[in-house]
């Protein structure tokens, strides 16, 4: 009854000009593991789904996802014409399952994070769907680190005893992507944790809530979902999602079922990163060192003297570093940045202020 859902979009533009919208963060190997991380992603959830899982993505990823997953069968892959968001993304999945069979549970995982060790993660989705059958949406908690405006917060309640799900508590409050005083003050009660960006739900409690904050959301959806499995698919698709309202799920589902108390989180016990910037891939790589300064990518022949930080590579350019501390270069064949760590965050600026559109 479980299928699982791998909702691949988005630009990532703190990545640029490594990740764009022709070739988005999902598609990379970013920390020099030899998967990408949608490949790893898919790899991480096969042995809780077999081959139960749909992949949602764009007309224009089509070619390179199913490059890299090449198991993917036509039926198991959702096209979308243009991207709307999360909700439509996650919630085209939920009404397809649903329209097939409405008792199933559905789990919905970003497809752009570093996930480790894999078995813990398998226990935490196990425990997240045990909780899901009881008629909850389920997230998964991260213990944060520092006040990120960059991810939802979820304050716990008390424990829900379940059979099977020990660690599950009930969710009191769902706040997506809060200011920086607001995450301040979250960080410091300690009663928060960070949303892993994971939903596991019955689908019918998932469209249940979608009909009720987004109707028109909805009602587009389920037009779609209906002749998915007919020959009218294209035609129908192609009418109605350009006009779908564009939302992330964790606005449209999340904080509203949350305020119902629909909501449960599961703690982590597995390390999590969603790599948003290029200072959390210098955490992450495990590439080779050149001296002091990590190298990720094919380049022939990088250079460094009395340098630290990270390169990455998608040239065959040679690359020198001489006597600059805590850099990161990034050069690919149409588009060269050179930044620090500390200035990552930033990138989103240039590509802002270029227009490039990712
Ligand atoms: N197919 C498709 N189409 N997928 C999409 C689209 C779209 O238009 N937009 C986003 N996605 C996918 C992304 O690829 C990712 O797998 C997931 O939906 C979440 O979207 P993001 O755009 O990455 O959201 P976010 O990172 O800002 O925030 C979410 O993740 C955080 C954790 O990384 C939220 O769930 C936060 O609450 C959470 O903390
Ligand atoms: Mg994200």
């Amino acid at each position: 009854k479980f299928f699982a859902v791998i909702p691949a979009g988005g630009v990532g533009t703190r990545l640029w000009p490594l990740s764009r919208a022709a070739a988005p963060k999902f598609l990379h190997d970013l920390t020099g593991t030899g998967s990408t991380l949608i490949r790893a992603t898919y790899d991480r959830l096969q042995p809780i789904s077999g081959n139960r899982i749909l992949l949602v993505t764009g007309d224009a990823h089509r070619e390179a996802v199913c490059r890299q997953l090449p198991e993917l069968a036509d039926d198991d892959l959702v096209l979308e014409t243009e991207p709307k968001d999360s909700a439509a993304a996650i919630g085209l999945a939920a009404a397809i399952l649903f329209t097939r069979d409405p008792e199933t549970i559905m789990g919905s995982f970003a497809a752009d994070h570093v996930i480790s060790p894999d078995s813990e993660f398998q226990d935490t989705v196990r425990e997240a769907i045990y909780t899901a059958a009881t008629g909850k949406i389920v997230t998964i908690g991260i213990n944060p680190t520092h006040p990120s405006t960059g991810f939802g917060y979820i304050q716990m309640g008390k424990a829900l005893e379940i059979a099977g799900a020990p660690h599950a508590h009930q969710v009191a409050k769902f706040v997506e992507k809060p200011s920086e005083e607001v995450a301040e003050q979250y960080l410091a009660s300690g009663d928060y944790s960070w949303n892993a960006g994971m939903f596991v739900a019955p689908v019918e409690l998932m469209l249940r809530h979608l009909k009720a904050n987004e109707p028109k959301l909805y009602d587009g959806l389920m037009e779609i979902a209906l002749a998915w499995d007919t020959p009218e698919r294209i035609a129908v698709k192609n009418r109605i999602w350009p006009t779908l309202p564009k939302i992330a799920i964790d606005y449209a589902v999340a904080e509203p079922a949350a305020d119902a108390g629909d909501v449960a989180v599961i703690p982590a016990d597995f390390s999590w990163d969603d790599v948003g910037d290029f200072a959390a891939i210098a955490r992450l790589s495990s590439a080779k060192e050149v001296k002091d300064v990590k190298v990720i990518g094919e380049s022939p022949r990088v250079f460094t003297e009395d340098s630290t930080g990270i390169v990455v590579t998608d040239t065959k350019r040679v690359i020198a570093l001489i006597g600059i501390q805590d850099v990161v270069v990034v050069d690919t064949p149409d588009a060269l940045l050179v930044t620090t760590r500390a200035h990552a965050q930033l990138v989103k600026k240039a590509v802002d202020g270029l227009k490039l559109n990712g």
